[in-house]
């Protein structure tokens, strides 16, 4: 359903969220108390805040993971809890980094990053084009037919990177993509993801607890009491 968000100027705004409240065990969790947050397409945002006030839970409802008890979520411009395809059309718009790869050890990267691909309908020919110039991207073209579990934590990372894009989401969404690895790794996989964002004309939206790592988005915001403040 088309909202009055969809104005020529509000096109072009990724993400928005207006007093959003979410709390977990019927009420007993309070998590997120009016959320009121908007982000730019195009921008990089870092999202910060202490370990357990809420950021996960944010980016699940942006996300389409989970719903919020009070409130709306728009994304590109369309409210996720008026449309009943919301699955359908979340996995065109939005990818999902994780700090813990979420990928599928017995699977070879070939295999994994298929999978969205292969959930949107995409022909297996056109899905296996993007795979091989994402692979290309991300150096990871001589271990397509490798299993997740014989890789390292960086290469796990960054074919979570190439199955985030293989939808060619213009939305990422990164849940402390780099807080597995050791420092060098993270430096490296969260360069390669901003280059990517940069490369697909992406928007990031990344949790983060790495104050070095939110520096080097356009936008800081912290996370506190269950509501959003700009950060300076
Ligand atoms: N599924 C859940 N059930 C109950 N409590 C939860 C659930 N998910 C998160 N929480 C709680 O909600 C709060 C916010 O969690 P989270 O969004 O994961 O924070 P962050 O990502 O900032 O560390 C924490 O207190 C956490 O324990
Ligand atoms: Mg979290």
């Amino acid at each position: 359903m088309k909202t009055p968000s969809q104005s020529p100027t509000q096109e072009r705004v990724a993400i928005r969220t207006s007093d959003v409240w979410k709390s977990y065990d019927r009420g007993a969790i309070p998590v997120l108390n009016g959320v009121d947050f908007e982000m730019r397409a195009g921008e990089t945002v870092a999202l910060c805040g202490a370990s357990g006030c809420g950021k996960s839970t944010l980016l699940h409802l942006v996300g389409g993971l989970d719903e919020p008890d009070r409130g709306q979520v728009w994304v590109h411009g369309e409210e996720l809890t008026q449309r009943r395809d919301v699955v359908r059309f979340l996995r065109h718009e939005v990818g999902f980094i994780f700090q813990f790869h979420n990928l599928i050890a017995d699977l070879t990267v070939e295999e994994n990053c298929l999978l969205p691909a292969t959930a949107a309908g995409t022909n297996r020919t056109q899905a296996t084009e993007r795979l091989h110039r994402l692979a290309e991207r991300t150096g990871l073209t001589h271990r397509l037919r490798h299993r997740i579990q014989t890789l390292s934590g960086g290469e796990r990372q960054r074919t979570a990177l190439c199955r985030a894009l293989m939808n060619s989401p213009k939305l990422l969404l990164a849940d402390e993509p780099t807080g597995s690895l050791d420092e060098r790794t993270s430096g490296a996989v969260f360069e390669l993801l901003l280059e990517l964002v940069k490369w697909e004309g992406a928007t990031l939206l990344m949790a983060t607890h790495d104050r070095g790592l939110a520096r080097a988005c356009n936008r800081v915001v912290e996370m506190h009491n269950g509501r959003i403040h700009e950060s300076s």
